[in-house]
Formats: C-alpha cells, sequence, structure tokens
C-alpha cells in the first residue's frame, strides 16, 4: 500500500489518477476514513464489497464535491435543500431518490431507488474530489462489522495488504461516522437513520420541526440495510456499565474499565483503567472512542473492555451511545 500525505499536491493528484483507473485508496474524512472508489465504475465499486466482506446487499455513501454535483444523481424535495444549505459540507448524509439517469453504478445503492449523499468538509478529500471530478462511493474503511478508523495508522493495521494507497489527512476531527436522515412521504418529514456529529437538536433548528428518531432496526423492513443491532465490535467481549455507577467487583488486569471522563484517584488506582476525556467534553469523548476500542481490542494484557454508557442523548452522545449499544451487542450467529 503506497502511503500518500494529504498535504502535498502531487500525492492527492496520484490518489487521483489511481480512483480514475478503478482502484481503491482511502481517503480521510472528517468523521472516519474511507475505501473509496469511482462511483461510476462498477467492478471498482464492486471491489469495495470484496475488500471489506460486505454483503452486496448493505448500500454506499456517495462523497460529491458541492451540492451542484449532486443534482445529476438525485431528486431534492425542497426541506433536503434546506439542511443541505444548513450543513453542506460537513458530517451529514442524506438519502434522496436516485434519478433515473444517474450515472452511477446500480452496485453503489444495492439496487435501491434511493443514494445516499455527503459533500464532505475535510479540506484533503474536498479537493481531491474536486480537482478528480469524481464522485466517490465510500464506507468506512475497515473490515465489515469492525470498529472504524479514525487514524491512518487503522486503515493501514486492517486493510494496508488489500488496498492500493491510503491519503493521510491525519486523525479524523469527529471520531464517529456521518448523521444519516431520510425524507418522509409528507412534506418536511424527517427521518433520523443514523446519529452523528450533526445533532438532533442542531436538525430540528434547521428544519423548524421535530425530526423522527424511531428506532430504525426494530421496523420490519430495515431503512437503512447496514444498520445491524451488532457493529462497530471489537474483538474482544465489551460490556457497558451506567454513567456514574463505577462497577464493582473483582479488578483484574484482564478487565480494561473505560470512564466517559478521568475518574477520581480511588476508582483509577485499582485496576485497568481509561478515560475518553479528561472533562467529559462530548465531542472529545466521540473523537477518542473508535481509537480506544482499537488501542484496548490490540493491548495483549486486556481480556474483555467494560465502558460507562452516557446517560444523556444530548448531541453526539447520541451517536456514542449508539456505537456502543452494538458494539455491545451480541455477534450474530453465521
Ligand atoms: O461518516 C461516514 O458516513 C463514513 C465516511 C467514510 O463518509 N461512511 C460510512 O459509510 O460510515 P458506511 O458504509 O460504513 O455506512 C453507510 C450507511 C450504511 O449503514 C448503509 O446501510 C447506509 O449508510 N446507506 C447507504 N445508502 C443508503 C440508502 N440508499 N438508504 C438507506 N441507507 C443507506
Ligand atoms: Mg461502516
Amino acid at each position: 500500500m503506497e502511503w500518500l500525505a494529504g498535504d502535498d499536491h502531487a500525492a492527492r493528484a496520484r490518489a487521483a489518477r489511481l480512483l480514475a483507473a478503478g482502484k481503491l485508496v482511502a481517503v480521510p474524512t472528517e468523521t472516519v476514513y474511507g475505501l473509496a472508489a469511482d462511483a461510476r465504475n462498477e467492478d471498482a465499486v464492486r471491489t469495495i464489497f470484496t475488500v471489506k466482506g460486505r454483503p452486496l446487499i448493505d448500500p454506499l455513501i456517495v462523497h460529491c464535491a458541492s451540492p451542484d454535483s449532486v443534482d445529476s444523481l438525485c431528486v431534492w424535495p425542497e426541506s433536503a435543500r434546506r439542511i443541505a444549505a444548513a450543513f453542506w459540507p460537513g458530517a451529514l448524509t442524506m438519502v434522496l431518490a436516485r434519478r433515473p439517469d444517474c450515472p452511477l453504478s446500480p452496485l453503489v445503492s444495492a439496487g435501491l431507488p434511493t443514494l445516499a449523499v455527503r459533500v464532505p468538509a475535510h479540506p484533503v478529500l474536498h479537493s481531491l474530489l474536486k480537482t478528480s471530478g469524481l464522485a466517490l462511493a465510500a464506507p468506512s474503511a475497515n473490515p465489515f462489522g469492525y470498529v472504524s478508523p479514525t487514524r491512518p495508522v487503522h486503515v493501514a493495521d486492517s486493510l494496508g495488504d488489500r488496498i492500493e494507497a491510503l491519503l493521510d489527512g491525519g486523525p479524523c476531527e469527529h471520531g464517529v461516522e456521518s448523521t444519516i436522515v431520510a425524507f418522509g412521504d409528507a412534506p418536511g418529514t424527517i427521518r433520523l437513520l443514523r446519529a452523528g456529529p450533526i445533532s438532533v437538536e442542531d436538525l430540528e433548528r434547521a428544519a423548524g420541526h421535530p425530526v423522527s428518531t424511531a428506532d430504525v432496526c426494530a421496523t420490519a423492513t430495515p431503512q437503512a440495510p447496514g444498520l445491524l443491532a451488532s457493529h462497530y465490535r471489537p474483538g474482544k467481549g465489551i460490556t457497558l456499565f451506567p454513567e456514574g455507577t463505577p462497577p464493582a467487583g473483582a479488578v483484574s488486569r484482564g478487565l480494561a474499565t473505560v470512564f466517559l471522563q478521568r475518574p477520581g484517584q480511588e476508582s483509577s488506582d485499582d485496576g485497568y483503567c481509561f478515560w475518553l476525556s479528561e472533562s467529559g467534553d462530548p465531542e472529545e469523548i466521540a473523537h477518542n472512542l473508535f481509537d480506544l476500542l482499537r488501542r484496548l481490542d490490540n493491548d495483549p494484557q486486556v481480556r474483555s473492555i467494560r465502558v460507562e454508557n452516557p446517560s444523556s442523548s444530548r448531541g453526539i452522545l447520541r451517536a456514542v451511545r449508539d456505537r456502543l449499544r452494538r458494539a455491545a451487542a451480541p455477534r450474530p450467529e453465521h
């Protein structure tokens, strides 16, 4: 795998050439690293599924340089335009109706009549999208079901031998995947499909009305096929404990305890203890979550992990709670 410096113009041009030639390149975004391919190229898109071990029924997000470039791919309801104006470029994905003449591979949207699109804000990816003129299909750059990568080394560790290149844009700002929304049949209705850095409160402020947050996994027909109950899962067992109730019981070096913020001396002294933020800042908790889970998964001393589950669902903590719930869910039988 070629390691390309995202801040170097020639390296970005190299990434653009590889993508135009149908190769896969891992790219930085402000949420997590993505595994990108030219969304028009059927073979390249198919390779994404193969490399990730991802079922073909699980559609991908398409990354575009600007809202204008979405026009040739999708049909927009008026409410989507308002949301795009408020949050793009940024960590928001919208599921829109695919235009009948959309030039992208049908595999991108797993044959569905809808397409998930996002205009990302990361300067390195933005520059790549603009100069290449490509729309890039990119799921998170991790093996299917595993913890998403928030640093270049995470990508190199788990996919390095299976992809052409990695464009290094440093650690990802948010550390959890984008918020996904869909638009209902009634004019103006918005449904949350996946919690993320753009909060429900932010969405409601921009839309001027409530956003539906009904659990999409609980419905009979999956509205986002990839939103499985078990996901983002480290190899080691993970359990949750409620915020503010330090778990009692036997402490052993094999059991890592992860707090939301730096605990008092009495809690931190008696075990293998970590925290996601010094002060309990929600953005910092999200930023560090996947990195710490990966570090503990790779730590030979650790056999299992227990994590403090935030009690609040405000802001980005809704996404933290969602990822923790999936990480701790039992693995489905195959
Ligand atoms: O932050 C992110 O969104 C990252 C970066 C790389 O952009 N990408 C990401 O992609 O998280 P992925 O593939 O790991 O998650 C995409 C989710 C999946 O759960 C998928 O089912 C859903 O988006 N999705 C994609 N197209 C859809 C569609 N047409 N309708 C409903 N859900 C869709
Ligand atoms: Mg993913």
